[in-house]
């Protein structure tokens, strides 16, 4: 079973989720959710610019649990804020999904001078119960003080790229400082580090994979992890995590593997903005 972390409203939210981008083919969908599902897989991460909200939607519908069992995650994108749209896009996800509720919206980027305005209708979203949680994604420091200038609701999640390529510790530290739970997309660094000799290493005390260990490593820093895969052996393995413990000397090893590394594309129309 994939332990659950509390949010700072109360709600609580799988340790371990699916990452579904890139995901656009109907049957590896209905594949990759029920596989997901008879492991234990109980999050799914989706977007509305992943353009897989419906054929999600359908997959979910018929894995054979109930809505109540799932935490589903959408997020609003660029265009919708810049157009002031963030109850109409919001709308759209949960049709596209047959939904009736998400469990957590995400803005996807901070848009420059739109970010805070979006920020107002996720709360009035939130306080309609349509959301059970709201956050933010790709948040740095400077965007989440000006989120705690202008509003009462600190968001539950910050989902950031985050790997042992690219550790973010201190806006790690300084989110889970204000009770926002830091969330890992990318935690794999799309492939990069399966090979890295030192995570292999430790992977062979343990009978886990270079990437079982960097995942372990994210969430024994209490942050949540969405790998993506539709690959069996890798969906079982990606949250085969839970039955062993780093030590200390370890997890500070891995955090010396930092090399900045981005390996998720920024959007074009963020490329000139402030972004850590
Ligand atoms: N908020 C954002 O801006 C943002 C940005 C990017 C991603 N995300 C979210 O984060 C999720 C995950 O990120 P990602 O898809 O970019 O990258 P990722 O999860 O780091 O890596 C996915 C890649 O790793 C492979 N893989 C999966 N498990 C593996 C394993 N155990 N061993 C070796 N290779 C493995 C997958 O191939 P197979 O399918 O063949 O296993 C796929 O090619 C996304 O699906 C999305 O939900 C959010």
């Amino acid at each position: 079973m994939i332990p659950e972390l509390i949010l700072n409203n109360q709600q609580k939210m799988p340790f371990a989720g699916l990452g579904i981008y890139k995901i656009n083919n109907e049957s590896d969908m209905s594949d990759a959710v029920n596989d997901a599902v008879d492991l234990g897989y109980r999050m799914f991460d989706t977007a509305s610019v992943y353009r897989n909200e419906e054929i999600f939607g359908k997959a979910v519908r018929s894995c054979g649990l109930s809505r109540g069992e799932l935490f589903i995650t959408s997020k609003v994108w660029n265009t919708a804020q810049r157009m002031g749209d963030i109850e109409g896009a919001f709308n759209r996800s949960l049709d596209r999904m047959k939904l009736d509720y998400i469990d957590l919206y995400l803005i996807h980027w901070p848009v420059p001078g739109c970010y805070g305005e979006t920020w107002k209708h996720l709360e009035q979203i939130y306080h309609s119960g349509r959301a059970r949680s709201i956050g933010v994604s790709n948040f740095g420091i400077v965007h989440l003080e000006h989120l705690f200038e202008m509003s009462g609701i600190v968001p539950a999640v910050n989902q950031i790229e985050c790997h042992p390529l690219w550790n973010q510790h201190e806006l790690t530290a300084y989110c889970q400082e204000r009770g926002i739970t830091v969330q890992a997309y990318a935690p794999l660094a799309r492939g990069a580090y399966v090979e890295r000799e030192i995570l292999r290493q430790i992977g062979n005390k343990y009978q886990k994979t270079a990437t079982q260990i960097g995942l372990r490593w994210l969430v024994q820093q209490n942050i949540s992890v969405v790998p993506k895969s539709i690959n069996l052996d890798h969906l079982e393995k990606n949250v085969d995590i839970f039955d062993f413990t780093l030590t200390d000397t370890e997890m500070a090893t891995i955090s010396t593997m930092d090399e900045h590394l981005r390996t998720a594309n920024i959007p074009e129309d963020m490329i000139n903005a402030d972004l850590q």
